[in-house]
């Protein structure tokens, strides 16, 4: 039988170890880890012979405490030093989450944005939160938001329903993206309308070249044309708390279905990353902040 004195410091011990857990998913895993998840494979109507490296950045989510601009320069560096062909930013700029010490200006990514180097360029996506942070796109119904037009002023393409061709080493390729598919908040619970125009985006595509497509929410995945090799996404930040290849919270109609990595269906391959910072909870758990890489052909 445990004694009295065994239990109280089998006591302390459980409480130490919550309290580790609780500080660790809280400050720790969010705010200081950062790591590189990389994806080596040739997608599905792809040119032999076209090889890229492509870094993604999703959910930065900048605020303080968890997403400071020190953090996101220093993971900007990061993704410079994988020395990309092509650098690509998949919406949801600023933190929202409840425990936001101090709220950054909306210029913050895009100005910083120059910071980012690649062969190809760095091209940029809007998300949800990017929509719902944009008061006056709200009211109209429609874009271009903000942070669109500030992007564009450092430079920065953003694929608003809209395709690119590019070259890498004389071989084509397109860049497409479309916009979020909950884009304007109506009444009620959970009603919301897209701006996603797919039929637009893909009507710009005019070659066989292969397609990258970038997509905020992973859910579009459904709607997207198998003419795509490969698309990008971010948004479920995976879930943010993930063991064992499950997240018990996703933002999504299919639960976990799209909610991390590498999915591959009906000839349709999509990669989610797990994003770089929080929303809703500035938690963190099984899902450290990451860069997210893909070595094509
Ligand atoms: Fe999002």
């Amino acid at each position: 039988m445990i004694s009295r004195r065994g239990f109280f410091r089998w006591l302390g011990g459980l409480a130490l170890a919550g309290l580790s857990t609780a500080t660790y998913a809280l400050a720790i895993e969010p705010g200081f880890r950062l790591r590189q998840v990389t994806y080596s494979f040739t997608p599905p109507r792809w040119t032999p012979g076209l090889k890229l490296k492509v870094v993604a950045l999703a959910d930065p989510h900048l605020a303080e405490p968890i997403m400071p601009l020190s953090r996101w320069l220093k993971i900007m560096d990061a993704a410079n030093a994988i020395e990309p062909d092509l650098i690509v930013l998949l919406g949801d700029y600023l933190g929202t989450h409840r425990f936001v010490s101090k709220e950054l200006p909306i210029d913050s990514v895009p100005s910083s944005a120059p910071r980012l180097k690649a062969l190809l360029g760095v091209y940029a996506i809007t998300g949800n939160h990017d929509w719902w942070g944009d008061p006056v796109a709200q009211a109209a119904g429609h874009g271009p938001l903000e942070v669109q037009r500030l992007f564009e002023a450092q430079g920065i393409p953003v694929l608003e329903n809209k395709a690119v061709r590019l070259e890498k080493d004389g071989l084509p390729f397109w860049l497409s993206g479309t916009s979020s598919m909950v884009a304007i908040k109506r009444p009620g619970h959970s009603n919301f309308e897209s701006r996603a125009d797919i039929p637009g985006t893909m009507a710009q595509v005019t070659d066989d070249a292969p397609i990258i497509h970038m997509a905020h929410e992973p859910d579009l995945i459904v709607d997207l044309p198998e003419r795509i090799s490969v698309t990008l996404s971010g948004h479920t930040h995976g879930g943010q708390i993930r063991l064992f290849g499950w997240s018990p919270i996703v933002p999504s109609m299919y639960g976990n279905r799209f909610a991390y990595g590498h999915v591959i269906e009906e000839g349709k391959h999509l990669i989610v990353s797990g994003g770089l910072g929080c929303s809703i909870m500035p938690v963190r758990f099984g899902m450290p902040p990451e860069i997210t890489v893909l070595e094509l052909g």
